[in-house]
This record gives structure tokens, sequence and C-alpha cells, in this order.
């Protein structure tokens, strides 16, 4: 079957019927939910401070929903219409915004701790969109240099994508460095045909917590379609990052308002109203 980057510009490729059928399908679900999972150990954030990420080509927000869950505040960025209504309708916490990648982005030098991008990077190679475009490595180099003014110095973005051949991802790794970037390609499961997966792991700066790349995972292949490894990988950040739920606590959520009015968000409740419990009670 073709990859769906082959078919038609993404815009058109996720309309109102395949947006609805993407995000209820539960195997979308689990993979990119366990992919998003993967991207924030390889992002490396400190674990008892909040942070503010960008999602990018977030669609409907499977991958936006992880954050949620784990209490990151966050910004999405797509380009399909009827993926970013399916993300408003499921209430993801994220701020939405109707964008083509491929065209750079306006945000402030330095507005992000880090990014995330799961299973996106290959559109900007692969389809044309139906908006006034140009070739693929020039809508790649706007978008690199204009995601490495985005974000601080040093933090981490962090793509999960799937390239059809090494000539893709050395084009896409030569672009990124031009545009200032370190870092490069970790493979987790090389040798597994089902699971293996590619991740692009840039640095701006040091990349924060450690220059080196972060090893691929490797291991027994599971057949059982992701869910089992969803499930374990999903336990396993959960008791690690127990740590980082049980610090939900005041300061965690005094620092976590300060960042939203920072960002001019309204209607930030007063320090006094803190309860500490509810999270979406708070905010
Ligand atoms: C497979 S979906 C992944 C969505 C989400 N990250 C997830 O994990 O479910 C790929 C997304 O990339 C978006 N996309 C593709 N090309 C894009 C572009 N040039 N600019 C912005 N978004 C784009 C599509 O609209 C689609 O929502």
């Amino acid at each position: 079957m073709s990859r769906p980057e082959l078919i038609a510009p993404p815009e058109i490729y996720y309309g109102d019927s395949e947006a609805k059928k993407y995000t209820q399908n539960t195997r979308n679900q689990q993979i990119q939910a366990d992919m998003t999972y993967r991207a924030l150990e390889l992002l490396n954030l400190p674990p008892d401070e909040p942070a503010y990420l960008l999602d990018i080509g977030c669609g409907s927000g499977l991958s936006g929903e992880i954050l949620d869950e784990e209490g990151y505040v966050w910004a999405g960025v797509d380009i399909a219409p009827s993926m970013l209504e399916v993300a408003l309708e499921r209430e993801v916490e994220g701020d939405l915004f109707l964008q083509d990648i491929g065209q750079g982005f306006g945000f402030r030098p330095g507005s992000f701790d880090g990014a995330i991008s799961i299973s996106v990077l290959q559109w900007l190679l692969n389809a044309e969109t139906s908006h006034p475009t140009s070739s693929p490595p020039h809508r790649l180099a706007r978008f690199f240099q204009t995601l490495h003014s985005a974000l601080r110095n040093p933090s981490r973005a962090v793509f999960q994508f799937y390239p059809s051949s090494d000539d893709q991802i050395q084009l896409i790794t030569s672009i990124a460095q031009k545009a200032g970037f370190g870092g490069g390609i970790v493979v987790d499961y090389p040798n597994s045909k089902k699971a293996k997966k590619v991740f692009l792991c840039l640095f701006v700066g040091g990349g924060g917590g450690g220059t080196s790349l972060p090893q691929g995972l490797d291991g027994e292949e599971v057949d059982d379609g992701g869910k089992a490894r969803f499930e374990r990988r999903r336990e396993r950040e959960k008791t690690k990052n127990g740590k980082r739920k049980n610090i939900k606590d005041r300061d965690w959520i005094l620092k976590k308002k300060e960042l939203y009015r920072k960002r001019g968000k309204e209607g930030v409740p007063n320090d006094s109203k803190f309860t500490g419990r509810k999270r979406r009670a708070v905010f």
C-alpha cells in the first residue's frame, strides 16, 4: 500500500473523513502515543520543570494529548484544517495554528523549550502542497532555519519520520546542519521490519542534557501490533515520570501559571486560588 504522502497533498489527504478515521483508529492512537513517549524521552527535558513545547504537524492531537498527559504546555501547527477541527473537538489543551511548516515559522526567537514532530517530516519531501510552493530543499531550509530561531538555547527538537531512502535522510540532516542544528539520526529496533523507527534528534547549542546523540533502542520485536511494547513503555514512562507527576505540587503549579502569564494567556487564576488537586480545574 502506498504511503499517504505519495497519494495527495496533506491538507487534501487529511480531509474531514480521513481526519476522523485516522483519529478514531485505536492502532494509530497506540502507535502515535508510543512514538510521542519515545520522542519525549529523546528530548530529555529536566524532570522537575514545566516546559513550553511545539508540536510540529500536530494533526488531530494524538501526539498532543500525550503532552497534556505529561503536563506540558504546548502549541501545535498543522496544514490540514480538518485535522485541527478534530483536535478542537477533542478539546486538547494546546494552542493550535493552521500553518504550512514549509513556509517557515514566525515565532519570537527562543519561544520554545523544545519541539516534537511525529510522522510529519516525510511530507516535506514527498508531496506538493496546494499552496504556492518551492522545491523540497528550499522548504526544508526555511523550516529548519526558522525552527532553530524559535527554540531556546540550549534545547532539542525530536522528529519521528518515515524516510524512504538513505538519500532522504542525508538531505534532511545536511539541511538541518546548515541551519545551525547539531545532533543526528537515532534508529530504534534497526533490525526489525515492523518495529524499526527513525528519529531525527536535533540540538540547539549543546542540546541540553548532554551533547552526545542518544542510543537507539534494540531488542526483540514484539509481534502484537505494538500493543505490548506501547503498554510497557507507557508503564516505564509512568514510573520514570512518577517523579514528574508527583512534583505537580504548589511550586510546580505556580511556575506553570507564570509560564502561561508570560505567554499572555488570559484568565490564569490568581495564585490564591491554588488547590494543587485538579489540574483542569486549576488552569
Ligand atoms: C500522520 S499525521 C500525524 C499527526 C500527529 N503528529 C499525530 O501524531 O497523530 C501527519 C500530519 O502532518 C501534517 N502535515 C503534513 N505536511 C505539513 C505541512 N507542510 N505543514 C504542516 N503540517 C503538515 C498533516 O496535515 C498531518 O496532520
